[in-house]
């Protein structure tokens, strides 16, 4: 049989609606994005977060800076924004240009306004167990998962990829939500023994069919976060053949991606919260 599709386009516009809700509540909420030089992919994730910021009801500053900014240049951008009150939540869209440091990037942020949850107080607040504001994908896995009512509570999770974006946040997350869990990467040894175990299963490499249907647990939650623009189209990085294997997977596009954008609006009224209380609030 078939596995159940986690679908993110329709628990997103569950979340969008409740945003749009509580940013009519708080008034005028600022989300300001920058984005360095002219990465396609990029320019269009920013057009689809502005898109989403607008329809619920956030007053978006759009900047676009050239490739060739200097770091101290975005630095001195940051810092600008950082003092503006006029914006509540940052997001400088990544990758930046190689010759920009992104950690230092993410020193500069207000804590407070880093809706990406990059700056290194939230990652680790995240990582003792005090969330403040979480990457927008991890927090949308979460939802997901907790939407489709998936058993974490002693469940054996397996997150392939270890960026600060997704993979650490994701396991984190879930180990906060009392599941056991493995972060597997590029130095993994038998990547299909832990795959196999895994009774969730999230996918966060950036590499088409780096998951087979035989490195399925039957039955298992399987998260794919990948976004592969190939000849074939958009594909992720499970391959469509564990649909047959699989008791719930996210399809590629609709599953995880409508729901970054949805977390990042949650994120960016979090910030909005934070500014308003004159202080940080931990994540429920
Ligand atoms: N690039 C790809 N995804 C993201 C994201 O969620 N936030 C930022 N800032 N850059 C990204």
């Amino acid at each position: 049989m078939a596995a159940t599709t986690m679908d993110g386009a329709v628990l997103a516009a569950k979340v969008r609606a409740r945003v749009a809700e509580e940013v009519r509540g708080l008034g005028d909420v600022g989300l300001m994005t920058v984005l360095v030089g002219e990465d396609p992919a990029s320019e269009i994730y920013i057009r689809r977060k502005h898109e989403a910021a607008a329809a619920a009801g956030f007053r978006t500053i759009d900047r676009r800076e050239p490739a060739s900014l200097s770091d101290a240049d975005l630095l001195a951008l940051v810092d600008e924004a950082n003092r503006d009150d006029a914006v509540d939540a940052l997001l400088v869209q990544l990758p930046l240009p190689g010759h920009i440091d992104e950690e230092r990037v993410a020193r500069a942020l207000d804590p407070a306004k880093d809706v990406d949850g990059l700056h290194p107080l939230n990652a680790g607040e995240l990582a003792l167990g005090r969330p403040t504001v979480v990457p927008a994908t991890a927090v949308g896995i979460l939802a997901l998962l907790r939407e489709y009512e998936v058993e974490l509570e002693g469940a054996r999770a397996v997150v392939i990829g270890r960026s600060a974006i997704v993979g650490k946040p994701t396991a984190q997350l879930l180990l906060a939500a009392n599941a056991t869990v493995t972060t597997c990467h590029s130095r993994t040894r038998d990547l299909a023994a832990h795959t196999r175990e895994a009774d969730v299963l999230v996918v966060a490499v950036g590499r088409p069919a780096i998951v087979t249907a035989d490195m399925v647990k039957p039955g298992a939650a399987v998260v794919d976060v990948g976004m592969n623009r190939t000849e074939s189209g958009l594909v992720g990085d499970v391959d469509p053949g564990a649909v047959d294997v699989a008791g719930l997977i996210t399809p590629v596009p609709g599953g995880v991606g409508p729901m970054t954008i949805a977390c990042l609006l949650e994120n960016a009224l979090r910030c909005a919260r934070f500014r308003r209380a004159g202080a940080f609030i931990p994540a429920s």
